[in-house]
């Protein structure tokens, strides 16, 4: 497809939690500019249209359920969520809109006529698709496309047998409603034990006590994540495959092999165990690798740190861990820390990792805004 400047684009969930940091993102790198930006709510239309950094717009917003009105746009995007590209792309596409769709959203990911982008490890894989006329372009699960952000030097260069990823995933994956309930538990637990805390003198098993009654109190909101996270743990995420694997787990392999576009003989194996922690929009993952062949700790830092610019090695050292390699670190920006990089005690081929990444960044909102820009010829 030919984009040329000033078509028209359709913003569908721009205000939401991933739509704003892409909108965010949008102004920082000038990407309104050349394209024509024209924003779609699910609830507010007829009201006035936002004005972004290179998008200044005297437009009101337009319905995001008129079919006709979005069908004359060479390109959609959407991070309204899976439930709107359900009910709409089926409609536009049946209607023979031929146009480019793209989308934060799982809904269409595994399509056969679909591509899961993250340009950094996958270009070769996107151009083809573009070259043959695909015209549906999904971001990653957030986790996968973190990992191969951070470890795709290893990936590309199949230098990966298996992987099993043990992650710990923050609120912020479940929504903005999950973000504000753990911040929500955590106060009111807090305020639980607030006076003993102040007094050196409270013994800390009855502050304990406390914490733990108030948690099991049923007097916590927990009507995002069902049970309290706060001070706790949730060891499954997303729905429940029947064969004792979490959706997300399962999400891995079949995702980094659909983005590293690996024919099934090319098969990486990857399994693990998703956890949900309480922290706010970073998730990190342990890694166990095997390798397939025994290479040089040295010679794996340089393809991690040199396949491209966001991946960083964070030395493995406990204070350049402790400063770097954690969600606190890692969160608001696009760098991938990637640490404790060793060669474990099952032999030279099995790899330690540790990464961590922000999840509303990498893994949301900036491989479709680059998709975005794919398209319009700007990347
Ligand atoms: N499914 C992910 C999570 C979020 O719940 O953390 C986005 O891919």
């Amino acid at each position: 497809m030919n984009f040329t400047t000033g078509d028209s684009v359709a913003f569908v969930g721009y205000r939401g939690m991933v739509g704003s940091v892409l909108m965010k993102r949008m102004e920082e790198e000038d990407d309104f500019s050349g394209i024509t930006p024209v924003f779609y709510s699910t609830s507010q239309a007829g009201q006035p249209a936002p004005s972004f950094k290179g998008a200044e717009s005297n437009d009101v917003l337009h319905d995001a359920y008129d079919i006709e009105d979005l069908a004359r746009h060479r390109v959609i995007l959407t991070t309204q969520g899976g439930d709107y590209t359900s009910r709409v792309h089926p409609q536009l596409r049946e209607r023979g809109w031929d146009g480019i769709w793209i989308d934060a959203a799982s809904t269409l990911r595994m399509n056969d006529d679909s591509v899961i982008v993250l340009d950094p490890v996958n270009r070769h894989v996107i151009d083809r698709a573009l070259e043959s006329g695909v015209k549906d372009f999904v971001g990653g699960n957030c986790t996968v496309s973190c990992l191969l952000m951070g470890l795709g030097g290893l990936f590309k260069n199949g230098l990966v047998q298996w992987a099993s990823s043990m992650t710990y995933q923050a609120a912020s994956g479940g929504g903005a409603r999950h973000m504000r309930e753990v911040l929500k538990q955590f106060r009111d637990v807090s305020a639980e034990v607030s006076a003993d805390l102040d007094d050196p003198a409270a013994a800390i098993l009855d502050i304990d006590r406390q914490v733990l009654a108030k948690q099991r109190s049923g007097q916590l909101d927990t009507e995002q994540f069902g049970v309290p996270l706060a001070g706790s743990l949730i060891p499954w995420i997303d729905s429940d495959l029947g064969q004792g694997q979490s959706r997300e787990e399962w999400k891995a392999e079949v995702e980094a092999q659909k983005i590293l576009g690996l024919s099934d003989d090319e098969r990486i194996l990857m399994d693990g165990l998703c956890v949900r922690i309480a922290t706010m929009r970073s998730h990190s993952q342990a890694l166990t690798l095997k390798l397939t062949e025994d290479i040089p700790l040295a010679e794996i830092e340089r393809l991690i740190d040199e396949d491209n610019p966001w991946a960083k090695v964070v030395p493995n050292t406990r204070e350049d861990s402790m400063r770097d390699l954690t969600p606190v670190a890692a969160s608001g920006s696009l760098e991938i820390p990637v640490g404790r990089l060793r060669k474990m005690s099952m032999g030279p081929e099995y790899l330690s990792a540790f990464t961590v990444g922000d999840q509303l960044l990498w893994g949301a909102a900036e491989p479709v805004r680059r998709m975005l820009n794919i398209v319009t010829g700007k990347l």
